[in-house]
């Protein structure tokens, strides 16, 4: 063990961005503050001049809550934005450098990934896909994930990504979901020097389900794999020979760009929406002002494309800005636990946007492992994905940041679908583990249950006052879930993001972390109910209730109480057999941290499980009146059962 985690959180202090930094920061004045607050719109208007538009917009927003059209009457296209337009200037720089975990590297620059896009894009085409199909992408991080994230925007086919680690049960599902009849995979790839057999877990996973008419098949690692006749395909056969120019398809600013699904509080993950133009143009302008990206900057994300950090600030927000984005596809300790350090220094790489988990994982490994190298070339380092503790924040800053780079604490969610509470790094004072201010052209608040503003220093619940132009614009195919989720808490027009928070006497937030029966697994979203409805289909278990545990490395740990059917016995081998069925079933990333045996679980007298009263138990703390429940002895016993755990 290095470091210990939270030692310097008592000598919290306050940082100002540096001087030389500030002075040349693309956003180094605060009236934009006043500004924007004043007229959000028009800020909104003035940054959509900067994307190309086929056809100018109308109107910028059209505001029916919750319900919300940005940019209407305009006409673009997202691939356009980020590839064509960088053509004029770019043509030759670096788009993408890109790193498999065996040390392979692939390099494109703008013009070249421009002509791969397009083969793609012809590929798509003559297969018959058009406009509005939804063509879902399970890869890992190789440059054919971005590639043909591309491709689809470019022919107006929504995509879908689903992370690689995910099941193909869990894929099979969302491509149900989403009725989606192409799939792009590959053939396997390395985790920590471990082969993924990604086609196998395909054919598995979508036996059952009728839909799927082509696999487009990457051959990356060279495993063997079988390929159904009629149905699977080789990448590199069907992209021989195609043609590699393809005009765009012109999209209305309001077309689907692409789903995502993300876990919510039912057992069916949610497909959330995101359009073309308001996103366009809130992730091209977020990237400028929260990274300072320039043109000569060298980008690294560390996300993956299977979640919203991949989709907005790794390829829709970096590439439209004409940087060069770095991308990795493997492990942080693999071969070594220097690997990042050692591509920083090899790449040059000048801006750094990665996780809490990560953070605290380097910290845990310690400081010897990043003095290994020459990571001088930062400049400017950032954080997503979950509530940063104090005591990372300031290691971070002090080794990866050198003690000068400024730190960009990102707050936001797939559903927001760019950054919305950051510090603007030239002007910004920050502070450990606070994710400071709203965006300009954002507006967030505090509110108590019924919507009022809560005092500076009390907690209360997250909102978003107005509507932003990536804003989520349904659920896919649940208008309800939509409404129910996010709206209706309080005034069928204030946005309820799920996450506590609390504002200090400067108006900075600071995110207390989900307040919904949402799990955050090493910034891994994962449901309660989902994972719930997974281990209740296993024919040993009657009951499950499933909840977080905080953790000090992952953020949150899964705590899995399980009341087993009658007549089935206890037993350790159970326990491996359910964490297995729940990896199997969702992912390895989702396995729970332990299964808790129970008799009976705390549930109202209408036999509903108190999720509350569990996370109380699990996390040690007092569960409050647990007078309502059928039957309190419960929770005497399942204290027991957790301690127990604790002290073995
Ligand atoms: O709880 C918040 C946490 O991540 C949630 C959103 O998760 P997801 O949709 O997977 O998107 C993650 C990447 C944008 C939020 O509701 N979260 C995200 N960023 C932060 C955070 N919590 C605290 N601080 C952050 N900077």
């Amino acid at each position: 063990m290095g470091e210990k985690s939270d030692t310097s959180e008592k000598d919290v202090t306050d940082f100002r961005p540096p001087e030389d930094f500030a002075r040349n920061a693309i956003v180094n004045d605060p009236e934009i503050y006043s500004r924007t607050e004043k007229d959000p719109q028009g800020f909104w208007e003035e940054n959509a001049e900067n994307l190309h538009w086929h056809r100018k917009w109308d109107s910028v927003l059209e505001w029916e809550p919750p319900h919300a059209r940005w940019f209407t009457g305009g006409k673009l296209n997202a691939c356009y934005n980020c590839l064509d337009v960088n053509l004029q200037k770019r043509a030759d720089k670096t788009a993408i450098i890109w790193e498999g975990e065996r040390g392979d590297i692939r390099k494109y620059t703008y013009k070249e990934l421009l002509e791969e896009v397009c083969r793609f894009a012809n590929v798509l085409k003559g297969m018959g896909v058009g406009k509005g199909d939804i063509v879902t992408i399970y890869l890992p991080m190789i440059p054919e994930v971005i590639i043909s994230m591309l491709a689809c925007a470019r022919i107006g086919a929504p995509h879908s990504v689903v992370f690689a680690a995910f099941s193909g049960e869990s894929l099979a599902t969302r491509i149900g979901d989403a009725n989606s009849r192409i799939l792009i995979t590959c053939d396997g790839y390395s985790r920590r020097g471990k082969i993924v057999e990604q086609k196998n877990k395909v054919d598995d996973g979508i036996r059952s389900c009728g839909l799927v008419e082509k696999v487009i098949v990457v051959r990356h690692i060279e495993n063997d794999v079988s390929m159904k006749d009629g149905r699977d395909v080789w990448w590199h056969e069907v992209m021989k020979g195609s043609d590699s120019s393809c005009e765009p398809e012109i999209m209305s600013s309001e077309d689907m760009l692409f789903l995502m699904y993300t876990s919510g509080t039912t057992g069916k993950p949610k497909g959330i929406v995101h359009t073309t133009g308001g996103y366009m143009v809130a992730t091209h302008t977020t990237t400028r002002f929260v990274f300072d990206l320039k043109d000569e900057d060298i980008y690294w994300c560390t996300a993956d494309c299977g979640w919203i950090t991949g989709h907005s600030y790794l390829v829709y927000g970096p590439l439209a800005n004409g940087a060069t984005i770095v991308t990795y596809e493997g492990a942080p300790d693999h071969p070594e636990k220097d690997r990042y350090w050692d591509l920083i220094e090899r790449h040059k790489v000048t801006i750094l946007y990665t996780a809490p988990t990560a953070i605290r994982t380097f910290m845990k490994w310690g400081p010897s492992w990043p003095q290994m190298h020459d990571i001088s070339t930062l400049r400017l380092i950032g954080s997503v994905g979950e509530p940063i503790n104090p005591g990372a924040w300031l290691w971070y800053h002090e080794n990866i940041g050198q003690g000068r780079c400024p730190i960009v604490d990102t707050w936001w969610q797939t559903e927001t679908g760019m950054i919305m509470i950051s510090p603007l790094p030239g002007i910004t004072t920050t502070k450990p583990g606070c994710a400071t201010l709203p965006m300009p052209g954002i507006k967030a608040a505090v509110l108590d249950e019924k919507g009022n503003e809560v005092e500076p220093g009390k907690d209360g619940y997250l909102a978003i006052m107005e509507p932003w132009p990536s804003m989520v614009r349904t659920v896919f195919g649940n208008e309800e879930r939509f409404i129910e989720t996010y709206w209706s808490k309080w005034d069928n027009r204030t946005y309820f993001a799920g996450d506590g928070a609390k504002m200090d006497e400067d108006g900075y937030f600071w995110i207390i972390g989900r307040v919904d029966d949402v799990i955050k697994v090493s910034g891994h979203r994962i449901g309660s109910a989902e994972f719930e409805s997974i281990l209740v289909s296993h024919p040993s278990v009657a009951e499950a209730g499933v909840v977080g545990k905080e953790d000090e490395l992952r953020g949150e740990v899964i705590y899995c109480y399980v009341t087993l059917r009658s007549g089935i016995k206890e037993s350790e081998e159970l326990k491996k057999e359910l964490r297995m069925y729940a990896e199997k079933n969702i992912g390895p990333f989702a396995r729970p941290r332990h299964i808790i045996f129970s008799d009976d679980l705390p549930k109202t007298r209408s036999g509903k499980i108190m999720r509350r009263v569990l996370k109380a138990i699990a996390n040690e703390k007092d569960p409050g009146d647990v007078s309502t429940l059928q039957d309190p002895a419960v929770v005497e016993s399942l204290k027991e059962r957790t301690k127990m755990l604790e002290s073995s």
